[in-house]
């Protein structure tokens, strides 16, 4: 595109990241309004049909619908709305719009304010974040974790998971692994509780499953009064970093293994490569991480690199026990880093 093509072939290039932006939001509407679930179960409805299943409003839906159609992930035959090939091929993708769009949308409106000194910390919907982070840590971050946890095989009897957000993990782990007899989530943002609960209940695992509203610090200084022989971190470490300052991070990791000396730790943590090239060259990188890392400094979290954790690791006298990456079928930046961690023996 040069500046001698005319000015409208300008224009439309110059606002596509506009159409983007509102497209991502109604995608998210389109999931969180349920609309996606009927017309996923039901095929193809009028827009009175919907209407009157959602109690919506039908002239302002029929706009909705309409606008989805033409961006392709909706199809309209006979007055009649059903979800197009590109529109089913989305919902797998649904927990990456309920983080950066649920989650972060208001954070990104909060950028430009938040850059001037002194201005505070940018609000998130912790809520949409957890559930969103666990959406797609089924794809990435709790295969990795599983693989650490395997190479302590039959070890995970207590298993306790700080930053649990919607409790993904305790039910996919107490589902897979009969011997985990008992877990708890520890998870500071209420509402992230209350959905925890509500699929732990779903999923009949009340009796092993425990949900405690704390953060992680909090957690531990209450006493605990578990024992737990497996602790998972899954992007935490990173939350009470950017909260309580390394020093914070070290007293912490150093508290944990020190009650509980055959603790295992596993770690989840995603690489701070937000200058490299060759990262944001990637596809993913691009799409996913090059926003991800945006949000981080703007919400009182702070990523670090590879060095920087097994540092302070080392720091905390926690040995490496092994370290693995996603599976690059899923995710091929090497940017997704999981640690298996426990105190040496003597
Ligand atoms: C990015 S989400 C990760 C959710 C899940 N662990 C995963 O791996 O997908 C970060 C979670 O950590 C929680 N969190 C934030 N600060 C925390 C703290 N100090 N202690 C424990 N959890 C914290 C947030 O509420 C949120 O649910």
């Amino acid at each position: 595109m040069s500046a001698t093509e005319s000015f409208e072939a300008r224009l439309i290039d110059a606002i596509q990241p506009l159409r983007h932006y509102v497209l991502s939001i109604n995608l998210y509407h389109l999931f969180e309004t349920g609309l996606f679930a009927s017309l996923s179960e039901k095929g193809s409805l009028s827009p009175a049909q919907i209407a009157e299943l959602h109690g919506m409003d039908a002239s302002r839906l029929r706009v909705f619908l309409g606008y989805l159609r033409n961006e392709g992930y909706l199809k309209e035959v006979d007055g009649k709305f059903s979800l197009s090939d590109q529109g089913r091929r989305i919902e797998e993708f649904r927990p990456w719009y309920t983080m950066l769009v649920g989650g972060y949308n208001e954070t990104y409106m909060q950028v430009g304010e938040k850059l001037k000194q002194g201005s505070g910390w940018a609000s998130r919907n912790l809520e949409q974040v957890g559930t969103g982070s666990c959406g797609i840590s089924r794809h990435d971050a709790i295969p990795l974790t599983r693989s650490l946890m395997a190479k302590v095989p039959g070890k995970c009897t207590r298993l306790l998971d700080m930053g649990c957000g919607n409790g993904r993990y305790l039910v996919d782990f107490c589902e897979a692994l009969p011997e985990i007899q008992a877990a708890w989530g520890v998870e500071p943002s209420a509402e992230s509780c209350r959905e925890a609960a509500q699929m732990i209940a779903r999923h009949g695992l009340q009796d092993r499953v425990h949900i405690v509203n704390a953060s992680a610090g909090e957690f531990l200084r209450s006493g605990m009064g578990i024992e737990p022989d497996f602790v998972v971190l899954g992007f935490v470490l990173h939350e009470i970093l950017g909260q309580e300052g390394a020093a914070g991070v070290r007293a912490f990791l150093t508290q944990m293994v020190a009650r509980f000396p055959d603790l295992h730790l596993i770690i989840i943590e995603v690489d701070q490569q937000m200058d490299s090239a060759r990262a944001m060259q990637h596809g993913l990188g691009i799409a996913y991480y090059n926003p991800y890392y945006l949000a981080h400094p703007f919400t009182q979290q702070c990523l670090e690199t590879q060095p920087f954790w097994e540092g302070l690791f080392a720091e905390c006298g926690l040995e490496v026990v092994a370290k693995e990456y996603t599976d690059p079928q899923v995710d091929s930046t090497g940017l997704e880093v999981g640690y298996l961690l426990r105190k040496p023996r003597s």
